[in-house]
């Protein structure tokens, strides 16, 4: 009898488990949690095709010049105008940007990527730099050191949008903070660096300008507003309506139509500014004068982050667009979907400025408190940030033309095993006395490698093949002529400096 029932239970043990069950049993440890280093379940999918996530893009090899242009150019200017490099981490607290950004911004309630960590940290992917600028300042007690303190930096950006056009996930700004001054000339010189900027990238821009006053004008302004839209209320979008009680600037900012229409008659804010925002003002637009920056005046820019006082701008790009077409020696005006073109092709077509909406290439401002708020310690600021990815998609839109990578104007081709081994190092002495040199030492066939060289277009290529190992030279082959030369391989660098 008990040998019968101790056979049953053996076979009830024998009764196999769905896998999974089995594998999550196996990596149970005494405290009911599971192993961090156990293996993984494992979850048979009919097949797995590796893609990127949904707003979030590689940045493919060609596009590298176009990268390598934009932060160069970026970098070299930040550092005439002073500002030193820094790099923050890309995960911070979530609090940080809740106090900085702003509760009720659209980026921290509903852009932000927030998590829990390991160790049960509340954290948040940056979506923005500003506020991890101003934590490296006070953590490091910039406070003491010589004021203003001018930092530059670049690097990715996360924030949960609708992916379109120009609207990424992860995306990368060119960003500069001047921390430690309240003279409206530092204004005036961060909106200069704009202007220069673009400029120097070629791009044609318009800079739009305006003051938020400080908390005090704004409290007038906001009664204001809510007078004007109160009794309009019902024609205002249902995102607006609730803007409306709790925080009406943000009404300005609605690209909705019929929002947009009742904006155009609103009260501006330059009414509303007490005496000393009104006088900073006035002296930051008397600098872009000074200064030959040309500047819109914009009543109704807000930005969308809670920090800003005072000067707030946008950079927005000013592109050439088709209007009319000439048919049979008449203009007439463009349909839609017709040339689309960016830019016109011959004299055939009437051309006007456009600036295209929701398409900010930078924008900025004055936040003359939020290091005070964060520390204690009152220390008026202001910066700016520019979108990397627009800027390149502009680049390509405004068809400019970007200075090439620095290409190789040599060639080496190598025939046979001791020449292509010997290739390695010769390419090594080669880079370190500056050359850049191409190759392709995959390639057994000179023919192939001859073509390559062709291709890439460099002025010489240096040939090296058994011959040449036991004699210890080199073929230089000019490339546009045809022409051959031996060179011993002792005088090949001296030869290189005086042709290349
Ligand atoms: P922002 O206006 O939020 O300002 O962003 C600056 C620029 O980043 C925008 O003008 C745009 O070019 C680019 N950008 C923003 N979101 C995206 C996105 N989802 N995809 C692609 N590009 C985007 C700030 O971030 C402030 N922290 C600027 C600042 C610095 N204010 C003071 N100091």
């Amino acid at each position: 009898m008990t040998k019968k029932k101790n056979k049953n239970n053996k076979k009830k043990h024998l009764i196999k488990r769905p896998k999974k069950i089995q594998v999550r049993r196996e990596n149970k440890i005494n405290n009911n949690q599971f192993q961090d280093n156990a293996a993984p379940v494992i979850v048979q999918h009919k097949k797995y095709l590796p893609k990127s996530l949904r707003g979030m893009e590689d940045i493919l090899p060609e596009e590298g010049k176009y990268w390598d242009f934009v932060l160069q150019k970026a970098q070299d200017l930040a550092e005439d105008y002073g500002f030193k490099k820094i790099e923050t981490p890309v995960l911070e607290e979530r609090v940080l940007f809740e106090k900085s950004t702003g509760m009720t911004t659209e980026v921290v309630e509903k852009q932000m990527y927030q998590f829990t960590d390991r160790g049960q940290n509340q954290v948040a992917l940056r979506p923005e730099f500003t506020p991890s600028m101003v934590r490296a300042y006070i953590e490091h007690g910039m406070f003491s050191l010589s004021q203003p303190i001018k930092l530059f930096c670049f690097g990715p950006l996360f924030r949960y949008e609708r992916p379109q056009s120009g609207r990424l996930r992860q995306f990368h700004q060119i960003n500069l903070e001047v921390l430690g001054s309240d003279k409206p000339v530092s204004d005036a010189q961060v909106i200069l660096f704009c202007k220069t900027f673009f400029e120097v990238l070629g791009i044609k821009v318009s800079i739009q300008i305006n003051s938020l006053g400080c908390s005090e004008c704004r409290k007038v302004y906001r009664s204001k507003l809510i007078n004007y839209f109160k009794s309009k209320r019902n024609r205002l979008c249902p995102d607006c309506q609730k803007r409306l009680i709790r925080n009406p600037l943000r009404i300005l900012d609605c690209k909705q139509e019929g929002c947009k229409d009742l904006i155009t008659d609103a009260p501006q804010i330059v009414d509303s500014l007490c005496e000393n925002c009104h006088s900073h003002f006035v002296k930051v637009l008397e600098c872009l004068d000074e200064a030959e920056v040309a500047y819109e005046l914009n009543p109704f820019l807000v930005r969308g982050l809670d920090y800003y006082t005072r000067t707030v701008f946008e950079i927005l790009p000013i592109r050439t667009e088709v209007v009319a077409i000439k048919k049979d020696s008449k203009l007439e005006e463009k349909k839609e979907g017709e040339n689309k073109e960016p830019l016109p092709a011959d004299k055939q077509v009437e051309v006007a400025p456009v600036i295209p909406s929701m398409s900010a290439l930078g924008g900025g401002g004055r936040y003359d408190n939020l290091v005070g708020e964060l520390s204690g310690r009152e220390t008026p600021a202001l910066g700016v940030a520019f979108g990397v990815e627009r800027i390149i998609e502009e680049l390509k839109y405004q068809n400019i033309r970007i200075s090439k990578e620095r290409a190789p104007k040599i060639f080496l081709a190598q025939l046979g095993e001791l020449a292509m081994r010997r290739s390695l190092k010769l390419l090594e002495d080669l880079r370190k006395e500056g050359f850049r040199v191409a190759e392709n030492l995959a390639k057994d066939s000179l023919r192939a490698q001859l073509e390559m060289a062709n291709k890439i277009g460099v002025k010489l290529t240096l040939i090296l093949g058994q011959q040449e190992m036991s004699d210890k030279t080199i073929i230089f082959r000019d490339m546009s002529s045809g022409n051959q030369e031996t060179i011993d391989q002792e005088k090949m660098i001296k030869e290189l400096r005086k042709r290349i």
